[in-house]
């Protein structure tokens, strides 16, 4: 049986209260299954070790994950306590570094959570955020600070190599999920950047004919997550456009407690990170309420990218049972704290 080392980047907030129960999640699916072993490294890394330090992470710290299988990251980011762009820059770097340009983000209704649109729309979609490049490269700067001319310039940089397999790898997702590909756009505004995505997205479609594409304006199409989000199958976006969308998958489908996130590097050169899409939520982190269904969904994604798709398949089913029962945290206005919420899915996995 093989083992595969994960490591764990709890961060900050409720992050460490959802890798916990991700880490017991997992080791129960592990137990069941007897496909596979884990071990866990945790590192301290976040706030806290910035108000020890002074940095957020170790100057090794890439140099430290490189050497697992995989990386578990609960969420970092506490804004009363320092500076988000300080605190989230090991993270960006490390998606850049890495080259996990292949971001993940399914989003679905459950049976048992309330969503908030009327009709109750049953959605299944998967947002693949380009994630390497785009709107969040560190490239631009301030100028004449404090002046009354002060002007910053914040580019984007979107290079037909990281478009192209960003779009690719959503038009094989989708020949294996519904067939249906939709890419976000903004070249009425933004015509260098999204007319290169848009003749990239005419020259794959010849390829890929078989899968129904259109392009919408990221306006309409969040309109449209809205409107009409079981519409949707796969959907391509931009790192800024991806980001911003997945926060309203997640609300649309229930709570931004609900999704997970994959960060891959789908060539495998260096390992993959997984976390949920919501942030580090300082609001009711110690409170025992954060619901970590994103988490441990992103941890079944995981152990699916490790080589263990039944084993993910056991966390999905289990998770699904949990709430047709009526379990839930506070969030989906259930009565269940983090770790009872836990209890009840590590119960359905064991049987
Ligand atoms: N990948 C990451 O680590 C990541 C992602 C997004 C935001 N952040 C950071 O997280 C911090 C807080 O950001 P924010 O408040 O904008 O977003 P957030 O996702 O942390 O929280 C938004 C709202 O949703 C609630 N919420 C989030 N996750 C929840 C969960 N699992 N269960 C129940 N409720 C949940 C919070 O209580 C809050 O009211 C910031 O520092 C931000 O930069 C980090």
């Amino acid at each position: 049986m093989k083992t595969h080392r994960i490591a764990l980047y709890p961060g900050d907030g409720i992050g460490s209260e959802v890798t916990d129960a991700t880490a017991t999640v997992l080791q129960a699916v592990a137990d069941k299954t007897r496909a596979f072993q884990l071990t866990f490294a945790s590192f301290d890394w976040g706030v806290a070790y910035f108000e020890r330090h002074g940095t957020v992470v170790p100057p090794d710290y890439l140099t430290t994950l490189r050497t697992f299988d995989a990386i578990f990251l609960g969420a970092v980011g506490w804004p009363a306590r320092l500076p988000d762009n300080v605190t989230l820059k090991p993270l960006i770097e490390l998606r850049q570094t890495f080259d996990l340009w292949a971001c993940v983000r399914p989003a679905r209704t459950f049976r048992g959570v309330p969503g908030p649109l009327v009709g109750a729309p049953e959605i299944d979609l998967v947002v693949v955020r380009e994630n390497s490049e785009g709107e969040y490269l560190d490239v631009g700067g301030r100028f004449h600070a404090g002046a009354p001319e002060e002007f910053a310039v914040q580019s984007a940089l979107h290079t037909r190599r990281g478009i192209t397999r960003a779009l690719r790898f959503g038009f094989q997702l989708a020949r294996q999920r519904r067939g249906k590909l939709t890419m976000a756009t903004k070249s009425n505004a933004q015509r260098h950047a999204f007319l290169l995505w848009e003749e990239i997205l005419a020259e794959l479609r010849r390829e890929f004919s078989d899968v129904t594409t259109d392009h919408q304006h990221i306006d309409a199409l969040c309109m449209n997550f809205v409107r009409r989000p079981q519409t949707f199958d796969v959907i391509v976006a931009s790192n800024l456009f991806g980001d911003i969308l997945t926060d309203l998958s997640g609300a649309i489908t229930g709570g931004i407690g609900l999704n997970p996130s994959a960060n891959l590097n789908p060539e495998r050169t260096a390992p993959s990170l997984f976390e949920a899409v919501h942030g580090s939520a300082p609001d009711i982190a110690g409170k025992g309420v954060a619901n970590p269904t994103g988490a441990i969904l992103a941890g079944a994604m995981m152990v699916d990218w490790l080589g263990y798709p039944a084993a993910a398949q056991v966390i999905n089913d289990a998770i699904q049972r949990v709430f047709a029962g009526g379990g839930a945290t506070a969030d989906l206005g259930g009565k269940l704290s983090t770790i009872e919420f836990t209890t009840r899915v590590v119960a359905e996995i064991k049987g």
